[in-house]
């Protein structure tokens, strides 16, 4: 197995929520000596130093400056979540005084039938009262906890002719018999080793136990859980704390909540990114026009995976702009701007991946297909500047159990370590030197 992909499925494993996989990208970013800062507290930052600050534990953005001053920021975004279901907050449901169930709401859009039929688990967070502060705690029940049964084919014939899904009638989890009543709160308290009457809060999700596999004629694919978008979260950290910055500030953002719009205090539609980048000028000492300039001249890479053609439905994707697993990077193309590479981003990014000797893809959405978004274009909503859309293309987008090319995860660290070590230097508005 390659050592990327063998990285990435035990990443996976770490990472069973967003506050999770926030978590494994701190204990990378501690392993290599980066600082935590905290937002409520002024921002001590200095020339030559590494830091990264988190927002709600489940967005994460760090940043390592350079000796000397710096000129502009090089950004690689992604997301932390993935689509799932939260428990809501009273969840635990006798039903016919014989089973306990779990009372759950969608997050996100799933491909429900994939949530059927399979071991899965509970994580998330916790707020236990410890003394007289509230303090959050990871929670992990870390076993086959529930399981979502479907109904057998005598009593549903149209399940394989187009079943429409009732989330709260169909999705519900099974937990235990009735006598298990009670179980839940006690579980998460053991989970987070804390007292149940001490958990006076819990954003709590379902989550898909079965491991990683590489898999194909040639061990050509490997599927996992949450690959959209850990995938390139994980490759935008490798190659964040690979790069060495030189005169510019590499960043590494990592946004929550990309699945439901972004519109929260921590995802990409909020002021975490513009605070933090603007607090780290301020702190070296630049004043607000300076912050502007610097800005202007900084460039984004909102990384979110992308789809390869699916081999039973062809039909599905352009002509002309079509993608494969195992090809590359996908620069992201949309004429209505739901994907922010237009003329100049698409030059740059593809400028540094043929130097780095990265293939890259383009992919468009079929004219008549309506497609996804990403968090590129929100994000610049906030702070604006010359952004590309990429990812890698990836099989079966939102289901449980996603599928993507083994050779890929290397194309993304290497892309994106030569888009963190290069110098894109803006010469004038449309007018850029690459060093
Ligand atoms: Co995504």
């Amino acid at each position: 197995m390659k050592k990327s992909v063998q990285n990435f499925i035990r990443f996976i494993s770490a990472s069973p929520s967003a506050f999770h996989a926030v978590q494994s990208l701190c204990d990378m970013l501690d392993a290599k000596g980066f600082a935590r800062l905290d937002e409520h507290k002024p921002f001590a930052v200095v020339p030559g130093g590494k830091y990264y600050v988190t927002r709600n534990r489940s967005s994460v953005i760090a940043f390592a400056i350079p000796e000397g001053g710096l000129s502009h920021f090089q950004i690689a975004a992604s997301h932390s979540d993935s689509p799932t279901f939260k428990l809501k907050p009273f969840s635990e449901e006798v039903v016919c005084s014989k089973y306990l169930r779990l009372n759950v709401e969608r997050y996100g859009g799933m491909i429900m039938s994939t949530w059927f039929d399979r071991p899965l688990s509970i994580a998330g967070r916790a707020v236990v009262r410890e003394g007289g502060r509230l303090v959050t705690r990871l929670v992990d029940l870390g076993r086959d906890a529930v399981l979502i049964p479907n109904m057998p084919i005598h009593f549903n014939r149209e399940v394989n002719d187009g079943y429409k899904y009732n989330a709260q009638v169909d999705l519900l989890p099974l937990f235990g018999g009735a006598d298990a009543k009670g179980a839940l709160a006690a579980q998460v308290a053991e989970a987070c080793g804390a007292q149940a009457q001490d958990i006076v809060g819990y954003d709590l999700f379902l989550y898909n136990r079965m491991p990683g596999s590489v898999w194909g004629a040639q061990n050509e694919f490997f599927s996992c859980p949450r690959i959209d978008d850990l995938e390139c979260a994980y490759a935008s950290a490798e190659a964040f704390l690979a790069a060495v910055p030189q005169g510019h500030v590499n960043v590494l953002a990592v946004f929550d909540n990309e699945e439901v719009g972004s519109g929260t205090k921590q995802g990409a539609d909020s002021s975490f990114l513009a605070d933090v980048l603007s607090r780290a000028c301020a702190a070296l000492g630049m004043d607000e026009s300076a912050q502007r300039a610097a800005f202007s001249a900084s460039f984004m890479v909102s990384a979110d995976n992308a789809h390869a053609v699916h081999p039973n439905h062809p039909e599905k994707y352009d002509a002309d702009n079509r993608t494969f697993m195992n090809g590359g990077v996908v620069i992201k193309h949309n004429a209505n701007q739901k994907y922010t590479t237009d003329a100049v981003s698409c030059a740059i990014f593809s400028q540094i991946c043929s130097a780095a000797g990265v293939p890259v893809q383009q992919f468009s959405n079929r004219s008549d297909v309506l497609g996804g978004s990403t968090l590129g274009n929100i994000a610049n909503a906030h702070l604006s500047m010359n952004t590309v859309d990429i990812g890698l293309a990836q099989l079966a987008m939102h289901s449980a159990y996603e599928t993507a090319g083994c050779e890929d995860l290397d194309h993304m660290i290497r892309a994106l370590t030569a888009f963190y070590n290069a110098q894109i230097e803006t010469c004038a508005d449309g007018e850029y030197l690459l060093g």
